[in-house]
């Protein structure tokens, strides 16, 4: 199995002063590279928790957690920051932007925390990347000057700047209306067409429809692992792909295709 995500019996326990928090109680699933999950549950079940774990943002307290086949369960925070540099892109609900950086500014930031790209290189894949998204006329706009829709395809743009396998949002359409939601999750259904594997946190089932698969959380358990019957805006998902998914050239390698891309993007979300 070509595994991207591969969770064992995963637990993180908060410590809150003299009392422990058990957000994560051991869970255990895979994920495929290449595939589209969504993950569910009420508020509080643990589902950020499982997402910084994944992310690489926080380390669990028990479990192992193999990512792209590294045991980052052990590693230490520095080794975690580098892997989580090259491997993941993030995306919140909250967009999480500089709001004093233009649009340019902030896609390039991960290029620079990442070291070794010449500005030169980075502004000319911060353009590539707003254009991919849609953005292309916004470049020099700061956060504020964009819609909200708009500001989650800069923070899009930059969780893809430094080309990450992994593709994960908690809630990215929990502050959007639906219409820029729908123009959202069409975006993140063409960017695991071409070969991204993403996850992303939801608590609406209409956007959860957009994934192929859902795990449901709950109480800090994983509760339910089953297949969506999947509701595509970029035209029906080939079945036979679902067991290997496609290798398509990848539009983030691929500066040629981001034309392409904006025909996704002619309404301001
Ligand atoms: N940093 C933290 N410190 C202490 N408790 C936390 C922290 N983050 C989350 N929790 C607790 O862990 C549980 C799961 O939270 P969370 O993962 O944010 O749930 P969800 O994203 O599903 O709403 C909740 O009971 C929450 O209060
Ligand atoms: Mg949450």
């Amino acid at each position: 199995m070509d595994a991207m995500i591969q969770v064992r019996d995963l637990r993180k326990t908060y410590r809150m002063g003299d009392i422990d928090v058990p957000a994560l109680r051991g869970v255990s699933f895979d994920i495929r590279r290449g595939e589209f999950v969504a993950i569910m549950g009420p508020s509080g079940s643990g589902k950020s928790t499982l997402m910084n774990l994944l992310g690489c943002l926080d380390t669990p307290s028990g479990g192992q957690y193999l990512l792209d086949g590294l045991p980052v369960d052990q590693l230490d925070r520095n080794l975690l920051a580098a892997v989580r540099n090259r491997k993941i892109g993030f995306v919140f609900q909250q967009f999480n932007l500089l709001a004093r950086q233009t649009a340019l500014e902030n896609v390039a930031l991960p290029l620079v925390y990442l070291g070794g790209v010449p500005a030169e290189e980075r502004m000319a894949r911060a353009r590539e990347m707003l254009e991919l998204v849609g953005l292309g006329d916004r470049m020099q706009h700061h956060p504020k000057e964009l819609s909200g829709g708009q500001q989650q395809r800069v923070a899009i743009a930059r969780a893809l700047i430094t080309r990450p396998a992994l593709l994960l949002a908690d809630e990215p359409t929990g502050n959007l209306d639906s219409h820029s939601s729908t123009e959202i999750m069409a975006l993140f259904e063409e960017l695991n067409q071409q070969g991204i594997t993403v996850v992303l946190v939801t608590h609406e089932a209409d956007i959860a429809a957009h994934a192929r698969r859902v795990l449901m959380v709950h109480d800090g358990l994983l509760d339910r692992d089953a297949p969506t019957q999947q509701r595509s805006l970029n035209g029906p998902a080939p079945a036979a792909d679902r067991e290997r998914p496609r290798r398509r050239p990848s539009i983030v390698r691929r500066p040629s295709f981001a034309s392409k891309r904006r025909s996704l993007s002619t309404t301001q979300g």
